[in-house]
């Protein structure tokens, strides 16, 4: 008979080895191999068939669960999916608590729902809900302010909520594991628990994840596989808008956007987008370009400053705020071999108007006009939006859904678009669009107009 040998497997990647290592070979993490046996079941005992055709697999016929948050709804894929898993990563103090709390409120009017508070103690939950104004309180919300799984699994059994909320999963333990509270191991063990009781029970699980200074979320990446539909909760804390972002559904769209504005009394819905993430257009600044990212279905019309002077320490300092730091460094490299413009020896400050997060290639071409427009001190025409991704060349690439682009810059009373060259848009549009086919050509077009200031 062939004899089995156990596996080792990364609970931090996910990497399966046949024999175990210090550090993982595939990710480098320290100590995270964790010996897994096969089971015995694997091995076919009988001849009967246990799997399905597609065909003989029952259809089951599921209703969304309105949160009564279109924002939130919107982003999950068109409601709570029953039973799913949805992890909730943000930054501390964003506002992770305030929101699902608003939702358990919303929910705990008609359903019954779980609120684990293992971060805070009940008192702090119950002063929230009086600031989020939720009296009467709801009369099916439960709290429970408990670090020990065990005691959740427990209360979730008997309890049978239709929603439970833990916050967050770094903060449980499970006792029979000799790791601490927080670890790869514990995060791992604690959602594999409560995701076998979720799915079994059919209970709605909303987890709070803690992320890491590089933003993503803290804990084994094989947390994000578990569950069914990851979000990220961000936005500048000293502004007002937050934003939430699906970056995993098995439901729905990624990337989709919700946005919501915090406010003394809690989080609001910000639906109408048209003009929040643009500056003062009367009177604009040098530097400033406006871009249009598209995140999901929504596409966001926002400013992006820059700020370049000489600098005064040995190497230059680069500086973002929601914009990808070495993206910066990219664009300020072409700028500097393709235009000349000596950028090694100056200072850049690269920020999206309230801090949102621009990851997409399309605002390439606005972070370097307004690089430029700083350099020169020039203006550049706020009633013009610039897309387009920039290759190494200098050359400008293609951006996605630029029809729903530039709909919306022209919905919010923009007159201008800059947009790569060869691509196609929709005539019927009141814009006046001109083609770049390289950044020195979008500079030169946008330059020619006498109004631009430039
Ligand atoms: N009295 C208040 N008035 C206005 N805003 C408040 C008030 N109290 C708290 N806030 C806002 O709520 C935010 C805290 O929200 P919350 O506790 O939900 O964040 P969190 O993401 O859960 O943080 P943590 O990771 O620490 O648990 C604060 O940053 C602040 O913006
Ligand atoms: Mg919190």
């Amino acid at each position: 008979m062939t004899k089995i040998r156990n596996s080792f497997i990364c609970s931090h990647c996910g990497a399966t080895y046949p024999q175990t290592y210090g550090r993982c070979p595939n990710c480098q993490a320290w100590n995270s191999l964790v010996e897994q046996t096969p089971s015995n079941q694997r091995l076919p005992k009988s001849l009967t068939r246990t799997s399905q055709t597609l065909e003989e697999i029952e259809e089951q016929t599921f209703r969304h669960l309105a949160s009564s948050y279109q924002e939130l709804d919107r982003v999950l894929g068109g409601g709570i999916v029953p039973g799913s898993l949805v992890l909730i990563g943000g930054e501390p103090g964003i506002g992770k608590s305030t929101l699902l709390l608003q939702v358990a409120n919303r929910l705990g009017q008609e359903h019954r729902v779980l609120y684990v508070c293992a971060e805070e103690s009940a008192q702090q939950v119950k002063l929230r809900s009086q600031r989020l104004g939720m009296t009467p309180a709801p009369p099916e919300l439960y709290l429970l302010a408990e670090t020990d799984l065990e005691v959740v699994l427990q209360e979730l059994q008997t309890l049978q909520p239709r929603l439970a909320v833990i916050d967050s999963i770094q903060a449980l333990t499970w006792a029979s594991l000799s790791s601490t509270a927080g670890s790869v191991t514990q995060v791992r063990e604690c959602t594999a628990a409560l995701m076998r009781l979720a799915k079994q029970a059919h209970i709605t699980l909303f987890i709070v994840g803690h992320v890491t200074k590089e933003g993503s979320l803290a804990g084994p990446k094989v947390l994000e596989h578990l569950v069914d539909t990851v979000l990220y909760f961000e936005g500048d804390r000293f502004a007002n808008y937050r934003l939430l972002r699906s970056v995993k559904n098995r439901f729905g769209a990624t990337h989709e956007l919700g946005v919501f504005e915090m406010l003394p009394n809690g989080l609001e819905e910000v639906r109408d987008l048209a003009g929040v993430f643009l500056g003062n257009r009367k009177d604009p600044s040098p530097g400033i370009a406006t871009i249009v990212t598209c995140e999901g279905s929504r596409p966001l019309v926002l400013e992006v400053q820059a700020l370049v002077s000489p600098t005064s320490y040995p190497s230059p300092r680069r500086s973002t705020t929601g914009v990808e730091y070495n993206r910066l460094l990219q664009i300020l490299a072409v700028l500097e071999k393709r235009l000349g413009i000596p950028l090694s020896k100056l200072d850049a400050y690269v920020a999206s108007c309230a801090g949102i997060q621009v990851e997409e290639p399309a605002a390439d071409l606005g972070i370097a006009v307004a690089v430029t427009a700083s350099f020169r001190d020039q203006v550049v025409d706020p009633q013009t939006v610039v897309l387009g991704e920039v290759g190494l060349g200098g050359q400008i690439r293609p951006v996605s859904r630029l029809d729903l682009r530039l709909k919306e810059a022209e919905k919010l009373g923009f007159k201008r678009a800059i947009i790569p060259a060869g691509q196609e848009w929709s005539s019927s549009l009141g814009l006046e669009v001109t083609e770049a086919s390289r950044v020195l050509e979008a500079l030169t077009s946008l330059g020619r107009r006498p109004e631009t200031g430039s």
